[in-house]
């Protein structure tokens, strides 16, 4: 169901600035550094800070899953990439209530084309109940569209992860599929059925998956590690 647009939500957004990294494009390559906001003090690269990993969720949703991973691994640094604003604004009001001191958030809608990254600048990528868009002429949105792969493995330092939760079983064997074809990733971890899987412990639980579990969905997961460089 379409969300209607919350009245006035720049400034409902702004209120909150202090979670909002306003201007992507000229972070690459510093992403750290947007963290000193965040009361972290100097994040520049000969800083422990500079050195933390940093991971991101692309579609952070309402930002459950990336406050809680910032709060149990208070040593990394957490993005949450999200394109309808509607939705970040409830990640912020999240966000406002938990007060992380290691996550920051993004109001904006990510191409395959996009480079936000600069080489190996990202530890970890997290996609969590992505849009499955399963008409064929779609396939350019899907986040695991060899486009977005691509960009991924050039975001993405040695050893850096991408990990993928679906209920979507089309989505899954179409991500599988792409990740397999390329030889720069290596899956690690794959289970069809996560919750009673080995994974499950270990699980950061979205908003997503709450609502599927309550279906009794099954959800897939992958885990997949960068093992060359370009
Ligand atoms: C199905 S929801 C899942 C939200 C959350 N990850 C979870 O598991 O609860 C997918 C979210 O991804 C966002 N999204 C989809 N494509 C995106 C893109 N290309 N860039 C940024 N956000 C995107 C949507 O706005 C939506 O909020």
């Amino acid at each position: 169901m379409r969300q209607r647009k919350i009245k006035d939500i720049e400034s409902k957004l702004s209120a909150y600035s202090r979670f909002l990294v306003a201007d992507p494009a000229s972070r690459r390559g510093v992403w750290r550094n947007a963290f000193s906001c965040a009361g972290t003090g100097d994040a520049n690269a000969n800083s422990p800070r500079g050195r933390s990993p940093l991971y991101l969720e692309l579609g952070c949703g309402k930002g459950q899953f990336i406050i809680e991973c910032a709060s149990r691994d208070p040593n990394g640094l957490y993005l949450g990439f999200e394109g309808s604003e509607n939705v970040l604004y409830r990640a912020l009001l999240r966000a406002d209530a938990a007060d992380p001191a290691n996550a920051l958030f993004c109001s904006v809608y990510v191409l395959d084309r996009d480079a936000y990254f600069a080489e190996a600048e990202l530890s970890g990528i997290y996609l969590n109940f992505s849009d499955p868009w399963p008409k064929a002429r779609h396939e350019k949105r899907r986040l695991t569209s060899p486009g977005y792969l691509a960009g991924y493995g050039h975001a993405l330092e040695y050893g850096g992860f991408l990990h993928i939760k679906t209920d979507d079983d089309d989505f899954f064997a179409y991500s599988r599929a792409g990740m397999e074809a390329l030889s720069d990733f290596e899956i690690v971890a794959r289970t069809e059925d996560l919750h009673r899987s080995v994974y499950a412990r270990e699980n950061v639980m979205t908003e997503y998956e709450r609502k599927f579990l309550n279906l009794n969905r099954r959800i897939n997961y992958l885990l997949a590690r960068k093992v060359s460089v370009e």
